[in-house]
């Protein structure tokens, strides 16, 4: 895979009610295994290509981390965040160097070697649309992630705002060329929020998922000022 891209990790401070306490996951690698607890932070990556590049044969997906998959040879880009478990976080990539559709168009979140886990290709953009939100949700056993995978409530957010286009019944999209990388005038960067479900290695229950459907009605966004005037404001301040 090519360089890993400049990529923001934010984390909401009004949602850490725990007692601060250390990071004592010391796997650092997007693909190595580890279980944790829910003061540690946990390493996991987005990979950037063509939906076909993330299977074996046209059938079979495999995590990133395959060596069978070969993406360091194909046309991908990685980035790699370390959020802390059980906090929700909004993650955002900005695209203004880097434009998902010439890199493929899909992402898939993934974490694990032994224990791979990986999400279903999400799309993000072809030269048509381009889709800006997202919500991840990692859900663990015993403190060892067993899935991640991309959560969708339809298109409500964008109903009936002209700027977008439903896509599949399921993602808000706007126009590519609406996009600064693409000659237009909206920051296409990508937010992702995520959300964390299951039991740490303590079999403490993980709830922030619980606190992001509760949420979603005002979404994520609206706790990141800067960040809601430069990716959501443009928009007609539909979030
Ligand atoms: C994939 O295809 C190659 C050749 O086309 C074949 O040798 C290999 O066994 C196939 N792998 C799987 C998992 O089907
Ligand atoms: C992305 O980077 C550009 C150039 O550095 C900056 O102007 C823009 O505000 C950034 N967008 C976000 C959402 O941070
Ligand atoms: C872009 O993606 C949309 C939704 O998947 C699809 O309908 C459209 O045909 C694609 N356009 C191009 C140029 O690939």
């Amino acid at each position: 895979m090519e360089t890993i891209f400049f990529f923001l990790l934010l984390t909401t401070s009004c949602f850490s009610f725990l007692v601060e306490s250390s990071d004592n996951n010391h796997m650092y690698s997007p693909c190595g295994d580890t279980k944790v607890e829910r003061s540690d932070g946990f390493t996991f990556a987005i990979a950037f290509a063509s939906r076909s590049s993330f299977f074996l044969n046209n059938s079979q997906q495999l995590s990133p981390c395959d060596r069978r998959l070969s993406l360091s040879s194909s046309t991908s880009q990685i980035a790699v965040f370390r959020p802390k478990v059980d906090e929700i976080s909004l993650l955002t990539i900005n695209t203004s160097s880097f434009s998902p559709d010439n890199y493929g168009g899909y992402m898939v979140a993934f974490a694990g070697r032994k224990y791979a886990a990986r999400s279903l290709p999400a799309f993000v953009a072809n030269s048509t649309y381009t889709v800006t939100s997202f919500t991840l949700a990692l859900e663990f056993k015993k403190g060892r992630l067993q899935n991640l995978y991309w959560k969708r409530d339809g298109c409500s957010k964008c109903s009936g705002n002209s700027n977008f286009v439903c896509l599949n019944n399921q993602d808000c999209a706007i126009r590519s060329t609406s996009c600064k990388n693409h000659g237009g005038s909206v920051d296409c960067s990508l937010g992702i929020q995520l959300a964390f479900s299951g039991t740490d290695k303590h079999l403490s229950v993980l709830n922030s998922w619980y606190e992001v459907e509760n949420l979603r009605q005002y979404s994520l966004y609206g706790l990141y000022s800067n960040l809601r005037d430069s990716l959501t404001g443009q928009y007609n301040k539909i979030f």
